[in-house]
Parts: C-alpha cells; structure tokens; sequence
C-alpha cells in the first residue's frame, strides 16, 4: 500500500443525541479512524514511505447543537493529523499527512438535509480530493472556495457562536 484513506465516517446531524447514537459517532469518526490511521503510520515507518489521507470537516472547526458529537469528532481528526503530521516530520521516513476538510459534498450522509449551501456535486469533490492526494496536499478544502467560510468561522467571537 502506498496511500491509505481513513474516510468512514457517520453523523448525528438530525439532532440524536441518544447515547447509543452518540457512542456511535465516536465509534466510527473517532476509534475507527484512529485504529487505522495509528495502523498506517506504523506500516508507512516500516516501509519508510507513506502517505495518510484524512477527512474531517469544515463542521470541525466549532460547536454545533444539532452535530456536537459530530462535529467534535471531526475537531479529533483534524487535530490528530496535524499532530500526526509533526510526527512525520520527526520520522526516520518520508510519511505524508493531508487533511481533507470538506464543506458539504453530495452523498448519503447529506441526503434530504436541510439548510445546506455551496453542495458541491460528487465528482466535482472526487476530483479535488484527487488532486489534493496527488500533489501530496497538506490540506485541502474541499470544494476550495469553502476557504472562505473557513475565514470567517475563524473571525466569530465565542458570544456570538454561544447564540446559533
Ligand atoms: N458529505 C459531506 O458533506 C461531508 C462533509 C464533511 C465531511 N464529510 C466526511 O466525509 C467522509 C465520507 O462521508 P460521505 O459524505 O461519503 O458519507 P456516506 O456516503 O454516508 O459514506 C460514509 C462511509 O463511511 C462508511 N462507514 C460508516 N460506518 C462504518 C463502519 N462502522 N465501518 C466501516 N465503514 C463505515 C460507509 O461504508 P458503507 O457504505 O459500507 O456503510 C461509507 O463508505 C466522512 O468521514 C464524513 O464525515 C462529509
């Protein structure tokens, strides 16, 4: 193996905040992807090669009471790969980490929900997240103009977040 890609994710998204629902979103977004990612960056230090590629999200970057487990799991990701990332470079091997942070993209997990923008349709996102794993990305928002709100979520003060 040469790319390794912890995507599986699941949400909360219609507001369950059920344990059971809520231990699920852990389970998949948080000790599944960690279960992997750990498995590839030992496999990619022994072949002294490698390349990681998570995906968190753009829901990640704040706290939402529809999504919190949600939106707490993808903070993890994003989190884990950049320290991950630190890791790599330390590493007596060439390991590169890129962080996918999409927005909102066409697929199941989106299907029927409501109060979405900027969808982008699935090809549009397969081929950006293509490129970002080819040229060997850090990072890549996905679709790139969610840059823009990724801009913006960074300038909202916490009083004004408390209130959404
Ligand atoms: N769509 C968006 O707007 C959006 C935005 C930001 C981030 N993301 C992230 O993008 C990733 C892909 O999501 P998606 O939009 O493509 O959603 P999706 O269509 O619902 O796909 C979810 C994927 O996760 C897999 N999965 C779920 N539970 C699993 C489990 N217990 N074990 C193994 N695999 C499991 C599913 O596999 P099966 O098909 O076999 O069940 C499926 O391949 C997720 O990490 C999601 O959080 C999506």
């Amino acid at each position: 193996m040469d790319v390794i890609v912890p995507n599986a994710g699941v949400s909360n998204f219609r507001g369950s905040v059920d344990w059971e629902t809520e231990r699920r979103v852990v389970d998949v977004n948080v000790r599944g992807f960690t279960a992997l990612a750990n498995y590839a960056f030992s496999y990619f230090e022994n072949k002294k090669e490698g390349h990681i590629v998570g995906v968190s999200s753009i829901a990640g970057m704040f706290g939402y009471g529809l999504s919190a487990t949600y939106n707490a799991s993808k903070a993890y990701v994003s989190n884990y790969l950049q320290g991950y990332r630190q890791r790599a470079n330390h590493a007596d091997a060439n390991i590169t980490i890129t962080e996918i942070q999409p927005g909102f993209v066409e697929s199941e997990m989106t299907e029927g929900k409501k109060g979405m923008f900027w969808v982008a349709d699935t090809p549009k996102a397969v081929q950006q997240i293509a490129n970002a794993i080819k040229r060997e990305k850090n990072h890549a928002y996905i679709t790139k103009r969610w840059r823009l709100v990724a801009w913006a979520i960074k300038l909202i003060p916490n009083w004004i977040l408390n209130k959404i």
